[in-house]
């Protein structure tokens, strides 16, 4: 099959994307496929985009930008080539040639139903979940509402838009950038004191933020693929919550998979993450994320349409629990883009 790897793209998560997208790509050469990895923003499909990223974030050996990538829109353009357009000249020429496109984007931009909707216009095959539900997971407020209609227990929250600061929310709470992934924005507030630092932070990268009331509890994630809940893994960093440091650097966090928890929890999890997973309408795979607080009660945080492909994520992690090698899980979805 000839595919293209999406990745890259202008997003905070730009640095996960390619390291995911590197991965991918190889594990798609090296299924028997002529697979190129192929930079949304740049169009760079050659060599040295390629061997660049695998020098970065190649298995075993990878490192991250941290603080992640620049989250002034306009200096990471500039640093990657200062084009307005953000997708390349070449790239739905590139992609209209291919059997199918594996996205590896993760962020707005990718993650949100943008490229899903160019690519349902053009006819072009791709991975993973369509225009609408990629719209709907990738607003968390917008899914907290669709939970919550539903009966899934999801922690509250407020929206707030615009930069007029609010009021403190309740406290302890979460502050989240109301459409990134990789915990790129987020802090956790407990005193009224630390509020103003951590709005300022998350509003780099949005105008729109989550406040989320803290749930203290166990965290866990269940991947979803073609329909089946994955084994659940239990998260839990050596210290603070599951940042962006927590999540890439090496040794920062145990991911213990299958979690070791009772059946029935377990059966919980993966039940609410079904439901969440076709509440939302997503479509070959996801990751849903949770907390479980002190009295046993489940807590639906978030779903992740594209979820992470590196050597750290969790979704390859749950696969390989479930006997699905790298290769087998992207193999599985590549196929099921072609339904
Ligand atoms: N947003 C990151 C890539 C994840 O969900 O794994
Ligand atoms: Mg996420």
């Amino acid at each position: 099959m000839n595919a293209v790897v999406l990745a890259g793209g202008l997003s905070p998560e730009r640095d996960v994307s390619l390291s995911s997208g590197c991965l991918i790509a190889n594990a798609l050469i090296k299924n028997g496929h002529a697979a190129v990895l192929l930079d949304l923003y740049t169009g760079m499909e050659d060599s040295s985009c390629f061997g660049e990223a695998l020098e970065k974030h190649g298995a075993g050996n990878y490192t991250y930008t941290i603080p992640p990538e620049e989250p002034d829109l306009e200096k990471l353009k500039t640093r990657c080539g200062g084009r307005e357009e953000w997708i390349g000249p070449n790239v739905i020429e590139i992609c209209k040639t291919a059997d199918a496109v594996f996205l590896a984007l993760h962020g707005a931009m990718g993650e949100n139903g943008q490229i899903q909707a160019v690519f349902d216009t053009y006819n072009i095959s791709y991975t993973g979940t369509g225009y609408t539900g990629s719209l709907l997971a990738m607003d968390k407020g917008i899914s907290k509402e669709l939970m919550s209609f539903h009966k899934i227990k999801t922690p509250d929250w407020i929206l707030h838009y615009g930069k007029t600061p609010p009021p403190v929310p309740f406290l302890p709470c979460v502050i989240k950038p109301v459409h990134c992934g990789s915990s790129i924005g987020v802090s956790i507030v407990e005193t009224a004191g630390e509020f103003a630092a951590a709005l300022s932070y998350a509003g780099k990268y949005e105008d729109t933020l989550l406040f989320e009331r803290k749930i203290d509890g166990r965290e866990f994630t269940v991947g979803i693929l073609d329909g089946r809940a994955l084994p659940v893994i239990e998260i839990i960093p050596r210290s603070g919550f599951f940042d962006y440091r927590n999540k890439y650097q090496q040794g920062m966090t145990s991911e213990i998979c299958p979690a070791d928890i009772d059946t029935s929890l377990s059966r919980e999890l993966q039940d609410t993450a079904s439901a969440v997973h076709r509440i939302l309408r997503l479509g070959s795979y996801s990751r849903i994320d949770f907390i479980v607080d002190k009295t046993g009660t489940v807590h639906c945080l978030e779903a992740n349409t594209l979820p992470g492909m590196t050597p750290a994520s969790l979704l390859p992690q749950a696969s390989a629990a479930a006997g699905i090698s790298y290769e087998a899980l992207c193999e599985r979805i590549l196929n099921l883009a072609l339904g």
